[in-house]
Protein backbone atom coordinates (compact mmCIF):
# COMPACT_ATOMS: atom_id res chain seq x y z
CA UNK A 1 0.00 0.00 0.00
CA UNK A 2 1.72 2.68 -1.01
CA UNK A 3 -0.82 5.14 -3.35
CA UNK A 4 -0.17 8.17 -1.88
CA UNK A 5 4.03 8.27 -2.09
CA UNK A 6 3.26 7.24 -5.68
CA UNK A 7 0.66 10.53 -6.90
CA UNK A 8 3.17 12.55 -4.77
CA UNK A 9 5.67 11.22 -6.80
CA UNK A 10 4.08 11.77 -10.27
CA UNK A 11 3.73 15.35 -8.84
CA UNK A 12 7.71 15.54 -7.85
CA UNK A 13 8.57 14.54 -11.66
CA UNK A 14 7.17 17.45 -12.92
CA UNK A 15 8.96 20.26 -10.52
CA UNK A 16 11.99 17.96 -9.49
CA UNK A 17 14.64 16.47 -11.66
CA UNK A 18 13.69 12.53 -11.21
CA UNK A 19 11.40 13.41 -8.67
CA UNK A 20 13.98 13.95 -5.96
CA UNK A 21 16.76 16.41 -4.15
CA UNK A 22 19.20 12.91 -4.52
CA UNK A 23 19.32 10.37 -7.28
CA UNK A 24 20.14 7.98 -4.86
CA UNK A 25 16.39 8.18 -3.03
CA UNK A 26 14.95 7.59 -6.35
CA UNK A 27 14.24 3.78 -6.91
CA UNK A 28 11.41 1.54 -9.28
CA UNK A 29 8.58 1.95 -9.50
CA UNK A 30 8.72 5.04 -6.98
CA UNK A 31 10.09 6.02 -3.58
CA UNK A 32 8.34 6.10 -0.38
CA UNK A 33 7.05 9.76 0.67
CA UNK A 34 8.05 10.18 4.32
CA UNK A 35 5.92 11.85 6.64
CA UNK A 36 7.83 11.49 10.26
CA UNK A 37 10.28 9.67 11.83
CA UNK A 38 10.66 8.56 15.16
CA UNK A 39 13.37 6.70 16.98
CA UNK A 40 14.37 4.08 14.62
CA UNK A 41 11.52 4.53 13.03
CA UNK A 42 10.22 5.93 9.65
CA UNK A 43 6.47 6.59 8.81
CA UNK A 44 5.38 7.03 5.26
CA UNK A 45 2.80 9.00 3.94
CA UNK A 46 0.80 5.24 3.33
CA UNK A 47 0.68 5.05 7.33
CA UNK A 48 3.49 2.31 6.61
CA UNK A 49 5.80 1.51 9.64
CA UNK A 50 8.75 1.55 8.34
CA UNK A 51 12.35 0.52 11.02
CA UNK A 52 14.92 2.84 9.31
CA UNK A 53 18.50 1.55 8.53
CA UNK A 54 19.12 4.39 6.15
CA UNK A 55 19.18 6.55 8.67
CA UNK A 56 19.29 9.47 6.65
CA UNK A 57 22.18 7.45 5.00
CA UNK A 58 24.19 7.66 7.90
CA UNK A 59 24.15 10.92 10.28
CA UNK A 60 20.98 9.59 12.77
CA UNK A 61 23.36 7.36 15.14
CA UNK A 62 21.25 8.24 17.70
CA UNK A 63 17.70 7.55 15.79
CA UNK A 64 15.53 10.16 15.16
CA UNK A 65 13.92 13.14 17.61
CA UNK A 66 16.59 11.65 20.17
CA UNK A 67 15.63 14.18 23.34
CA UNK A 68 19.13 15.16 23.91
CA UNK A 69 19.26 16.39 20.11
CA UNK A 70 16.21 17.38 19.85
CA UNK A 71 16.33 19.86 23.13
CA UNK A 72 19.39 21.66 22.21
CA UNK A 73 17.97 22.20 18.75
CA UNK A 74 14.92 23.56 20.38
CA UNK A 75 17.25 26.00 22.70
CA UNK A 76 19.53 27.51 20.07
CA UNK A 77 16.48 28.62 17.44
CA UNK A 78 15.16 30.33 20.46
CA UNK A 79 18.61 31.96 20.72
CA UNK A 80 19.38 32.00 16.90
CA UNK A 81 19.63 30.14 13.64
CA UNK A 82 22.13 31.97 12.59
CA UNK A 83 24.77 34.91 13.53
CA UNK A 84 27.02 35.23 10.69
CA UNK A 85 29.72 35.47 13.29
CA UNK A 86 31.68 33.17 15.91
CA UNK A 87 29.42 32.20 18.56
CA UNK A 88 30.91 29.96 21.92
CA UNK A 89 29.26 26.74 20.57
CA UNK A 90 31.01 26.62 17.10
CA UNK A 91 34.10 26.93 19.36
CA UNK A 92 32.90 24.66 22.12
CA UNK A 93 32.45 21.80 19.35
CA UNK A 94 35.56 22.60 17.39
CA UNK A 95 37.34 22.36 20.76
CA UNK A 96 35.11 18.52 21.38
CA UNK A 97 36.03 16.94 17.88
CA UNK A 98 39.22 17.94 17.66
CA UNK A 99 39.95 16.48 20.92
CA UNK A 100 38.32 13.00 19.73
CA UNK A 101 40.40 12.61 16.48
CA UNK A 102 43.84 11.58 16.57
CA UNK A 103 46.12 13.35 14.76
CA UNK A 104 43.89 16.32 14.24
CA UNK A 105 45.29 19.89 16.08
CA UNK A 106 42.88 22.06 14.05
CA UNK A 107 39.62 22.16 12.37
CA UNK A 108 37.11 24.75 9.61
CA UNK A 109 33.44 23.35 9.87
CA UNK A 110 31.26 23.77 6.27
CA UNK A 111 28.35 22.53 5.53
CA UNK A 112 28.66 18.83 3.99
CA UNK A 113 30.70 16.44 3.81
CA UNK A 114 31.44 17.06 -0.10
CA UNK A 115 32.01 20.83 0.53
CA UNK A 116 34.66 19.51 3.32
CA UNK A 117 36.32 16.84 0.31
CA UNK A 118 36.47 19.99 -1.97
CA UNK A 119 38.19 21.86 0.30
CA UNK A 120 40.42 18.83 1.62
CA UNK A 121 41.78 18.81 -2.15
CA UNK A 122 42.16 22.39 -2.39
CA UNK A 123 44.27 22.75 0.75
CA UNK A 124 46.37 19.38 0.07
CA UNK A 125 47.07 21.02 -3.56
CA UNK A 126 47.91 24.78 -1.40
CA UNK A 127 50.15 22.56 1.04
CA UNK A 128 52.25 20.66 -1.48
CA UNK A 129 52.54 22.62 -4.38
CA UNK A 130 50.84 20.16 -6.29
CA UNK A 131 48.44 19.16 -8.30
CA UNK A 132 47.74 14.91 -7.98
CA UNK A 133 44.76 13.65 -6.64
CA UNK A 134 44.51 10.27 -6.30
CA UNK A 135 40.78 8.32 -5.05
CA UNK A 136 40.01 4.49 -4.77
CA UNK A 137 37.53 2.98 -7.53
CA UNK A 138 34.34 3.28 -5.99
CA UNK A 139 34.98 5.49 -3.57
CA UNK A 140 32.99 8.50 -3.39
CA UNK A 141 34.00 12.00 -2.03
CA UNK A 142 30.67 14.66 -2.92
CA UNK A 143 29.18 15.40 -6.12
CA UNK A 144 32.42 18.42 -6.89
CA UNK A 145 34.61 17.77 -10.07
CA UNK A 146 37.88 16.90 -8.98
CA UNK A 147 36.58 13.26 -7.83
CA UNK A 148 33.72 12.53 -10.26
CA UNK A 149 35.66 9.89 -12.38
CA UNK A 150 35.29 6.89 -14.22
CA UNK A 151 37.98 4.28 -14.86
CA UNK A 152 39.23 5.79 -18.61
CA UNK A 153 39.81 2.48 -21.15
CA UNK A 154 43.49 1.89 -20.99
CA UNK A 155 44.51 1.83 -17.58
CA UNK A 156 42.69 3.30 -14.14
CA UNK A 157 45.22 6.23 -14.18
CA UNK A 158 43.66 7.96 -16.91
CA UNK A 159 39.87 9.16 -15.43
CA UNK A 160 37.32 10.05 -17.50
CA UNK A 161 34.57 12.86 -16.06
CA UNK A 162 32.10 10.68 -14.19
CA UNK A 163 29.16 13.11 -15.10
CA UNK A 164 28.20 15.25 -18.04
CA UNK A 165 28.91 18.92 -17.31
CA UNK A 166 32.41 18.12 -15.55
CA UNK A 167 35.10 19.22 -18.66
CA UNK A 168 37.62 16.75 -19.10
CA UNK A 169 40.65 19.11 -17.60
CA UNK A 170 39.08 19.16 -14.01
CA UNK A 171 39.63 15.52 -13.89
CA UNK A 172 42.94 15.64 -15.71
CA UNK A 173 45.00 15.47 -12.38
CA UNK A 174 42.63 12.77 -11.18
CA UNK A 175 44.10 8.94 -10.66
CA UNK A 176 42.49 5.82 -9.81
CA UNK A 177 44.06 3.25 -7.49
CA UNK A 178 42.19 0.02 -6.26
CA UNK A 179 41.41 -0.23 -2.66
CA UNK A 180 43.04 -2.95 -0.35
CA UNK A 181 45.68 -2.88 -3.11
CA UNK A 182 48.64 -0.89 -1.69
CA UNK A 183 50.33 -1.62 -5.13
CA UNK A 184 48.03 0.52 -7.55
CA UNK A 185 48.78 3.55 -5.18
CA UNK A 186 52.43 3.20 -4.90
CA UNK A 187 52.83 2.99 -8.96
CA UNK A 188 50.88 6.36 -9.36
CA UNK A 189 52.95 7.96 -6.30
CA UNK A 190 56.18 6.93 -7.88
CA UNK A 191 55.33 9.25 -11.14
CA UNK A 192 55.47 12.18 -8.62
CA UNK A 193 53.42 15.47 -8.11
CA UNK A 194 50.50 13.79 -6.43
CA UNK A 195 49.25 16.02 -3.89
CA UNK A 196 46.67 13.73 -2.03
CA UNK A 197 45.78 10.53 -1.68
CA UNK A 198 41.84 10.48 -0.59
CA UNK A 199 40.27 7.58 0.94
CA UNK A 200 37.31 6.27 2.87
CA UNK A 201 38.86 4.12 5.24
CA UNK A 202 36.12 1.78 5.19
CA UNK A 203 34.48 1.97 1.82
CA UNK A 204 30.71 3.02 2.42
CA UNK A 205 30.21 3.99 -1.06
CA UNK A 206 30.18 0.14 -2.66
CA UNK A 207 28.17 -1.51 0.17
CA UNK A 208 30.76 -1.81 2.99
CA UNK A 209 34.45 -2.63 2.19
CA UNK A 210 36.64 -2.44 4.98
CA UNK A 211 40.65 -2.65 5.29
CA UNK A 212 42.56 -5.28 4.70
CA UNK A 213 44.78 -5.62 8.00
CA UNK A 214 47.68 -3.13 7.65
CA UNK A 215 46.35 -1.43 4.15
CA UNK A 216 46.20 1.94 5.92
CA UNK A 217 49.14 1.65 7.61
CA UNK A 218 51.10 1.01 3.68
CA UNK A 219 49.24 3.87 2.44
CA UNK A 220 50.51 6.01 5.10
CA UNK A 221 53.93 5.00 4.42
CA UNK A 222 53.36 5.12 0.92
CA UNK A 223 52.17 8.67 0.95
CA UNK A 224 55.12 10.20 3.38
CA UNK A 225 57.62 8.39 1.58
CA UNK A 226 56.77 10.38 -1.33
CA UNK A 227 55.69 13.94 0.10
CA UNK A 228 52.10 13.22 -0.92
CA UNK A 229 49.78 14.22 1.82
CA UNK A 230 47.01 11.24 2.76
CA UNK A 231 43.37 12.35 3.63
CA UNK A 232 40.78 10.32 5.30
CA UNK A 233 37.41 11.00 4.17
CA UNK A 234 35.81 10.14 7.68
CA UNK A 235 32.32 12.45 6.53
CA UNK A 236 30.47 8.29 6.86
CA UNK A 237 32.99 6.75 9.21
CA UNK A 238 33.46 9.55 11.59
CA UNK A 239 31.98 9.02 14.87
CA UNK A 240 30.28 5.91 13.54
CA UNK A 241 32.75 3.41 14.00
CA UNK A 242 34.27 4.89 16.76
CA UNK A 243 34.43 8.37 19.03
CA UNK A 244 37.82 9.29 17.13
CA UNK A 245 36.66 7.18 14.01
CA UNK A 246 38.36 5.42 11.10
CA UNK A 247 41.77 6.63 12.45
CA UNK A 248 41.38 5.69 16.41
CA UNK A 249 39.83 2.19 15.37
CA UNK A 250 42.74 1.32 12.82
CA UNK A 251 46.17 3.61 15.02
CA UNK A 252 46.38 5.08 11.65
CA UNK A 253 46.61 9.10 11.41
CA UNK A 254 45.91 10.81 8.02
CA UNK A 255 47.27 14.33 7.37
CA UNK A 256 43.71 15.65 7.27
CA UNK A 257 40.44 14.40 7.43
CA UNK A 258 36.93 15.16 6.81
CA UNK A 259 33.69 14.38 8.11
CA UNK A 260 29.75 15.06 8.18
CA UNK A 261 26.92 13.57 8.56
CA UNK A 262 26.60 11.51 12.31
CA UNK A 263 28.75 15.26 13.23
CA UNK A 264 25.36 17.47 12.67
CA UNK A 265 22.99 14.94 14.47
CA UNK A 266 20.69 15.23 11.11
CA UNK A 267 21.34 18.97 10.07
CA UNK A 268 23.46 19.81 7.53
CA UNK A 269 27.57 19.32 8.28
CA UNK A 270 30.84 19.48 7.15
CA UNK A 271 34.27 19.29 8.63
CA UNK A 272 37.87 19.63 8.06
CA UNK A 273 40.38 18.77 10.15
CA UNK A 274 43.99 18.43 10.48
CA UNK A 275 47.93 18.71 11.73
CA UNK A 276 48.24 22.50 12.85
CA UNK A 277 50.85 22.49 9.85
CA UNK A 278 48.31 22.34 6.94
CA UNK A 279 45.12 23.43 8.59
CA UNK A 280 47.32 26.96 9.13
CA UNK A 281 47.20 27.32 5.25
CA UNK A 282 43.05 27.77 5.41
CA UNK A 283 42.22 31.82 5.03
CA UNK A 284 42.14 33.93 7.12
CA UNK A 285 45.12 32.60 8.92
CA UNK A 286 46.80 31.13 5.05
CA UNK A 287 46.70 31.66 1.61
CA UNK A 288 44.36 29.05 0.92
CA UNK A 289 40.42 30.40 0.59
CA UNK A 290 38.21 28.25 2.15
CA UNK A 291 34.38 30.17 3.06
CA UNK A 292 30.65 29.79 3.50
CA UNK A 293 27.81 31.56 5.14
CA UNK A 294 26.31 28.69 7.16
CA UNK A 295 29.89 27.06 7.91
CA UNK A 296 29.71 26.39 11.71
CA UNK A 297 26.19 27.83 12.48
CA UNK A 298 24.65 27.84 15.82
CA UNK A 299 22.12 25.39 15.46
CA UNK A 300 24.30 22.56 13.53
CA UNK A 301 27.26 23.27 16.12
CA UNK A 302 23.67 22.77 18.79
CA UNK A 303 23.09 19.36 17.36
CA UNK A 304 26.33 18.35 17.01
CA UNK A 305 27.72 19.03 20.32
CA UNK A 306 24.87 16.84 21.47
CA UNK A 307 25.52 14.06 19.59
CA UNK A 308 29.21 14.40 20.40
CA UNK A 309 27.89 14.42 24.17
CA UNK A 310 25.91 11.37 23.95
CA UNK A 311 28.21 9.14 22.42
CA UNK A 312 30.47 7.52 24.81
CA UNK A 313 32.07 4.41 25.34
CA UNK A 314 29.59 1.95 26.45
CA UNK A 315 27.02 3.73 23.52
CA UNK A 316 29.98 2.31 21.06
CA UNK A 317 30.23 -1.26 22.71
CA UNK A 318 26.48 -1.52 22.07
CA UNK A 319 26.38 0.01 18.60
CA UNK A 320 29.05 -2.66 17.94
CA UNK A 321 27.20 -5.60 19.12
CA UNK A 322 24.13 -4.69 17.36
CA UNK A 323 26.19 -4.90 14.22
CA UNK A 324 27.89 -8.36 15.20
CA UNK A 325 24.85 -9.46 15.77
CA UNK A 326 22.84 -8.52 12.37
CA UNK A 327 26.22 -9.21 10.39
CA UNK A 328 26.29 -12.81 12.16
CA UNK A 329 22.92 -13.23 11.69
CA UNK A 330 23.06 -12.57 7.84
CA UNK A 331 25.84 -14.82 7.63
CA UNK A 332 24.10 -17.58 9.21
CA UNK A 333 21.13 -17.19 7.09
CA UNK A 334 23.11 -17.26 3.69
CA UNK A 335 25.07 -20.29 4.64
CA UNK A 336 22.31 -22.12 5.84
CA UNK A 337 20.31 -21.20 2.60
CA UNK A 338 23.74 -22.29 0.30
CA UNK A 339 23.24 -19.16 -1.56
CA UNK A 340 26.60 -17.01 -3.49
CA UNK A 341 26.69 -13.78 -1.30
CA UNK A 342 29.12 -12.57 1.70
CA UNK A 343 28.67 -9.51 4.26
CA UNK A 344 30.63 -7.00 5.41
CA UNK A 345 30.60 -4.79 8.11
CA UNK A 346 32.42 -2.60 10.43
CA UNK A 347 30.52 -1.90 13.62
CA UNK A 348 26.92 -0.52 13.07
CA UNK A 349 27.84 -0.38 9.26
CA UNK A 350 26.90 -3.84 6.96
CA UNK A 351 26.48 -4.40 3.61
CA UNK A 352 24.99 -7.49 2.08
CA UNK A 353 26.62 -8.58 -1.54
CA UNK A 354 24.52 -10.76 -3.67
CA UNK A 355 26.31 -13.09 -5.98
CA UNK A 356 29.57 -12.49 -4.54
CA UNK A 357 32.03 -14.52 -2.27
CA UNK A 358 33.84 -11.85 -0.76
CA UNK A 359 33.87 -8.13 -1.64
CA UNK A 360 37.31 -6.57 -0.97
CA UNK A 361 37.10 -3.48 -3.52
CA UNK A 362 35.30 -1.24 -6.00
CA UNK A 363 35.11 -3.43 -8.84
CA UNK A 364 34.23 -6.77 -6.70
CA UNK A 365 31.21 -4.80 -5.47
CA UNK A 366 30.48 -3.07 -9.54
CA UNK A 367 30.27 -7.02 -9.98
CA UNK A 368 27.53 -7.96 -7.69
CA UNK A 369 23.96 -8.74 -8.86
CA UNK A 370 22.68 -5.48 -8.22
CA UNK A 371 19.36 -6.31 -9.83
CA UNK A 372 18.60 -9.02 -7.54
CA UNK A 373 19.69 -6.61 -4.34
CA UNK A 374 17.07 -3.90 -5.93
CA UNK A 375 14.05 -7.46 -5.88
CA UNK A 376 15.43 -8.01 -2.02
CA UNK A 377 15.41 -4.37 -1.16
CA UNK A 378 11.45 -4.12 -2.42
CA UNK A 379 10.73 -7.04 -0.58
CA UNK A 380 12.54 -5.37 2.68
CA UNK A 381 10.68 -2.77 2.32
CA UNK A 382 7.48 -4.42 2.06
CA UNK A 383 8.09 -6.13 4.83
CA UNK A 384 8.41 -2.62 7.03
CA UNK A 385 12.10 -2.36 6.46
CA UNK A 386 13.92 0.56 4.99
CA UNK A 387 17.35 0.10 3.40
CA UNK A 388 18.99 2.17 1.46
CA UNK A 389 18.16 1.67 -1.76
CA UNK A 390 21.06 0.53 -3.76
CA UNK A 391 23.61 -2.56 -3.73
CA UNK A 392 26.27 0.00 -3.29
CA UNK A 393 25.34 2.12 -0.18
CA UNK A 394 26.16 0.74 3.60
CA UNK A 395 23.49 -0.07 6.17
CA UNK A 396 23.73 1.79 9.60
CA UNK A 397 22.20 0.47 12.98
CA UNK A 398 21.70 3.25 15.93
CA UNK A 399 21.17 3.74 19.44
CA UNK A 400 17.31 2.90 18.89
CA UNK A 401 17.48 -0.10 17.21
CA UNK A 402 16.92 -2.80 19.81
CA UNK A 403 16.14 -7.10 19.71
CA UNK A 404 12.70 -6.88 17.85
CA UNK A 405 14.17 -4.61 15.40
CA UNK A 406 16.97 -6.75 14.55
CA UNK A 407 15.22 -10.17 14.85
CA UNK A 408 12.81 -8.93 12.42
CA UNK A 409 15.23 -7.36 10.14
CA UNK A 410 16.69 -11.11 9.89
CA UNK A 411 13.65 -12.79 9.59
CA UNK A 412 12.49 -10.52 6.29
CA UNK A 413 16.21 -11.34 5.47
CA UNK A 414 15.65 -15.19 5.11
CA UNK A 415 12.28 -14.61 3.20
CA UNK A 416 13.45 -11.82 0.92
CA UNK A 417 16.38 -14.82 -0.08
CA UNK A 418 13.92 -16.71 -1.18
CA UNK A 419 12.17 -14.20 -3.00
CA UNK A 420 14.97 -13.15 -5.00
CA UNK A 421 16.41 -17.03 -5.24
CA UNK A 422 12.76 -19.43 -5.92
CA UNK A 423 15.22 -22.12 -5.59
CA UNK A 424 16.93 -21.35 -1.35
C1 LIG B 1 32.45 9.17 2.19
C2 LIG B 1 31.64 10.35 1.74
N1 LIG B 1 32.25 11.51 1.51
C3 LIG B 1 31.57 12.61 1.14
C4 LIG B 1 30.21 12.55 0.95
C5 LIG B 1 29.46 13.78 0.56
O1 LIG B 1 28.79 14.27 1.68
P1 LIG B 1 27.52 15.21 1.51
O2 LIG B 1 26.44 14.40 0.88
O3 LIG B 1 27.21 15.67 2.90
O4 LIG B 1 27.98 16.32 0.63
C6 LIG B 1 29.53 11.36 1.18
C7 LIG B 1 28.08 11.30 0.97
O5 LIG B 1 27.47 10.25 0.96
C8 LIG B 1 30.26 10.23 1.58
O6 LIG B 1 29.66 9.05 1.82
Amino acid sequence: MRENSERLYERSRSVMPGGVSSPIRAFAPFPSFIKRADGPLLFDVDGNRLVDLCLGYGPMILGHGHPAVFEEVMRQAHEGLLYGAPSPQELEFAEKLVGRVPGADMMRLANSGGEATMHALRLARGFTGRNGVVKAVGGFHGAHDALLVKPGSAAMERCLPGSAGVPAEAVEATSLMEFNDPDSAASILEKGDVAAVIVEPVMGNCGVVPPAPGYLRELRRLTEENGTLLIFDEVITGLRVSSGGAQELYGVEADLCTMGKAIGGGLPAGALLGRREIMEMVSPSGPVYVAGTFSGNPMTAAAGLAVLNHLDAATYRSLDSKGDKVAGGLRDIIADRGVKACVNSVGSMFQVFLGADQVCNGSDAAACDAAAFRALFLHMLEQGYYLPPSQFESNFLCTEHHNQHLDGLLEAFDSGLREVDPSV
